[in-house]
């Protein structure tokens, strides 16, 4: 009877909690969340994780490279983060005489550790609500454009105050859309070393076919160690360099996790927008998306089609396919899933209860009477204009050759423009030159050819002829819609499918032959596709964009009034933030019930040596069989893989801790699952789930695979 009472006030109770939907500020955990937290489980405070007084969770979280996390996992700078955010550097070191993709990479001592010039890794100092100083002097009259300008003025003072005498750097970044306004102080270290990395069927298992699914078994990760000068501070590459001394690294839990656990996820993620009109999702899940997703999938056929038949081609083009896969997938998954929640309707059904709610009071009436009119009036002009834009830039401008030969419209420019003298424009096009090889090593004619051919008769066919630029529908007559006839033309007119011909050019290159550049085909297209982007559609984009961020930041405003008693998180904007959650499976469609964990026992079952995606690595078949899992193996006796939970997670969580109710690091967190990838737009407590890498499978990896023990012995486990 007791127990049931409990229950009972349990469930009521849990049914107050934000079920997992949130990205929350660290700094204001404390007062939004932490109670929460602690009642979902969570065992330390806000101030473990975030803390400006002392070394706090957040000095061992970071932003890496552009648009992913990672985590300090050791008192000598080692870094965790997935194998796809790593995934470029890795190709970069790889060739075929050493091929890291496909057979990873371990350094064995510090020395071995590879550089990557152009990766930096970023921590936040701290941040800090500077709304108020941000805002004085704007008023409610002034345009977008003064409005801007005067928030320029201020948060500049801001920013040169916050690094003042220091190596740091900061920003003020808008929240809520411009509501709030924060301060991040941020350090950068940019000698980061590449140290480790599973082989390819270990770290991308399941490849794009997996992509974004559960179940999933991708041992998704990859290891990097930060260097820093010999006063432990920022410094370049540099042979001298030695290992980071961090704040702060993470612990690492060796127990797992359970089911109804609590995780929460520390990392940044990059971009949301929960709070739009019903038809700003609507313009997403049924104009750009399908539109994208079209385009996308002609040259992944033709790319993937390519990889089966040529090792060559792919070393060159797995990142890249990758790349355009992953969000093509993303989008299939995102318009499906507002489709099935009806979120277009929900938002249609919070609108007609919002205007209400408007139109009961005058006051209210005056200030967002005509805000939903001003928003379907806006998009609804808008909408072919971002069909046209969507077209252009997934068609044409995806294609290599274009953006290949656009790059020599610098060149072009400078060569015609008389105040600069002949000695620039041949650093110029030494510069170029220079860069003609690493462009080339990962470049393939013929499949840029057929991608070619695909994507005009797509394009020229299919978008509207009211916002095409001339030149397309010139070509397209000339040809009288013969694509192939138009590529091969293009191809072998161009000087930029080649290295031969692109260097030759080059290297004889004084400044009248802008000429021949100005009269290439492939420089031509592109030329007057960015021409017209910039003489056409952008001014309608910039337009639009400036009066629906007007909109957007009253609209936001509204909402929060409107509805004075929810919690809100400001939509995901690249800051650190923390997303919390149960351990959870779920029921993707009738009759399927998905179990919350996935083990070594799953990559055996998807084993397939004849594709590329499910050959399963021999060293882990063997372990496998001999059950040779140390202590990284679960209670159950089973190998855990990966696990999912109810954290609220997007692109740029990519690599993030999660972390148990200890705060100690248990997973990697490295994608979402498909039937909740509409959470970007609008959360989904039943079907939305972020996937982890157990950490127990990431140390089992490296130490019995990749036989890489010097880096678990760094680490501090807790068993
Ligand atoms: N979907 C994950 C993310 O958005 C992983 C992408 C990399 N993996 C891949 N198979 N393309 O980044
Ligand atoms: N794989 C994603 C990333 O690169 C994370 C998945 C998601 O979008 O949630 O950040």
């Amino acid at each position: 009877m007791k127990k049931t009472i409990f229950l009972l006030t349990f469930s009521l109770f849990s049914l107050i909690l934000h079920a997992g939907e949130g990205m929350w500020l660290p700094v204001l955990l404390q007062q939004l969340n932490e109670k929460e937290m602690r009642a979902m489980g969570m065992r330390i405070t806000a101030d473990d994780i975030y803390s400006i007084n002392h070394s706090s969770l957040k000095d061992a979280v970071v932003l890496f490279g552009g648009g992913c996390t990672g985590e300090i996992v050791s008192g000598q700078g080692l870094l965790l983060t997935n194998h796809h955010c790593g995934y470029g550097n890795i190709q970069r070191h790889s060739s075929l005489e050493h091929d890291y993709l496909t057979d990873g990479f371990w350094a064995q001592s510090l020395a071995e550790e590879l550089p990557n010039p152009g990766l930096s890794v970023t921590f936040l100092v701290r941040m800090e609500d500077v709304t108020a100083v941000t805002l004085k002097n704007v008023t409610s009259r002034m345009s977008e454009t003064q409005r801007d300008s005067v928030i320029v003025a201020n948060n500049k003072l801001i920013v040169n105050e916050a690094i003042k005498g220091t190596h740091y750097k900061a920003s003020v970044r808008p929240f809520f859309a411009g509501n709030q306004y924060y301060l991040l102080v941020t350090e950068t270290f940019t000698d980061i070393r590449l140290v480790g990395a599973p082989p390819s069927n270990i770290g991308k298992f399941g490849g794009d076919t997996d992509n974004w699914m559960w179940p999933r078994h991708t041992g998704d990760f990859s290891v990097f160690r930060i260097y820093a000068d010999k006063n432990n501070n920022p410094a370049d590459y540099s042979k001298d360099n030695i290992p980071y001394t961090p704040k702060k690294y993470l612990n690492i839990s060796l127990k797992g996790v359970n089911e109804g656990d609590f995780t929460f996820v520390y990392g940044y993620p990059g971009t949301t927008q929960e709070y739009l009109p019903a038809v700003a999702v609507d313009m997403v899940a049924n104009h750009k998306n399908p539109i994208a997703i079209g385009l996308r999938q002609q040259r992944l056929d033709i790319i993937d089609q390519a990889m089966e038949q040529d090792r060559l081609v792919r070393i060159q083009y797995s990142a890249k396919a990758a790349g355009i896969a992953n969000f093509w997938k993303k989008m299939i998954g995102e318009s499906r899933g507002i489709k099935r929640l009806d979120a277009i309707d929900i938002k249609r059904g919070f609108e007609k209860d919002f205007s209400q709610w408007v139109a009961a009071d005058p006051n209210r009436e005056a200030a967002y009477g005509n805000l939903l009119p001003a928003y379907n009036k806006v998009y609804s002009d808008f909408i072919p204009k971002n069909d046209a834009y969507t077209y252009l830039t997934e068609g044409p401008l995806s294609i290599e050759i274009l953006r290949y030969a656009y790059s020599f419209n610098k060149l072009v420019q400078q060569s015609s423009e008389k105040t600069i003298s002949d000695s620039a424009v041949n650093a110029l096009s030494k510069q170029l030159l220079a860069g003609v090889d690493g462009y080339f090593k990962n470049y393939d004619k013929t499949v840029d050819r057929k991608i070619f051919a695909a994507i005009m008769n797509t394009y020229c066919e299919n978008a509207s002829p009211d916002y095409m630029p001339a030149i397309y529908r010139e070509l397209k007559a000339n040809y009288k819609g013969d694509y192939e006839k138009w590529a091969d033309e293009v191809f072998n007119k161009t000087l930029f499918a080649s290295a031969e011909s692109t260097k030759a050019f080059l290297e004889k290159y004084s400044r009248k032959d802008a000429k021949k550049i100005l009269k290439d085909p492939a420089f031509q297209l592109a030329a007057a596709t960015y021409a017209y982007l910039q003489q056409n559609l952008s001014k309608d984009i910039a337009r639009f964009y400036d009066v629906t961020d007007s909109l957007q930041r009253i609209y936001m405003k509204a909402q929060t009034e409107f509805r004075p008693k929810k919690q809100f998180y400001p939509d995901a904007n690249s800051t650190l933030r923390i997303a919390y959650g149960q351990v959870k499976g779920y029921e993707p469609a009738d009759a399927i019930d998905y179990n919350w964990f996935a083990t070594l026992d799953g990559i055996m079952q998807k084993e397939n040596p004849d594709i590329y995606d499910y050959v399963v690595d021999p060293r882990l078949k063997e372990l496998y069989r001999t059950k040779n899992y140390g202590p990284y193996c679960d209670r159950d006796g089973t190998m855990h893989v990966t696990f999912i939970a109810t954290n609220h997670t997007t692109g740029g969580n990519s690599g993030s801790p999660v972390l148990d109710a200890d705060g100690n690091l248990v997973g990697i967190n490295f994608d979402r699952c498909w039937e909740g990838t509409m959470s970007d737009l609008m959360y989904d407590p039943d079907q939305c789930r972020n996937i982890s890498l157990d950490i127990r499978y990431c140390l089992f990896v490296i130490d019995k695979v990749a036989g890489a023990r010097r880096l678990v012995d760094e680490m501090n486990l807790i068993q």
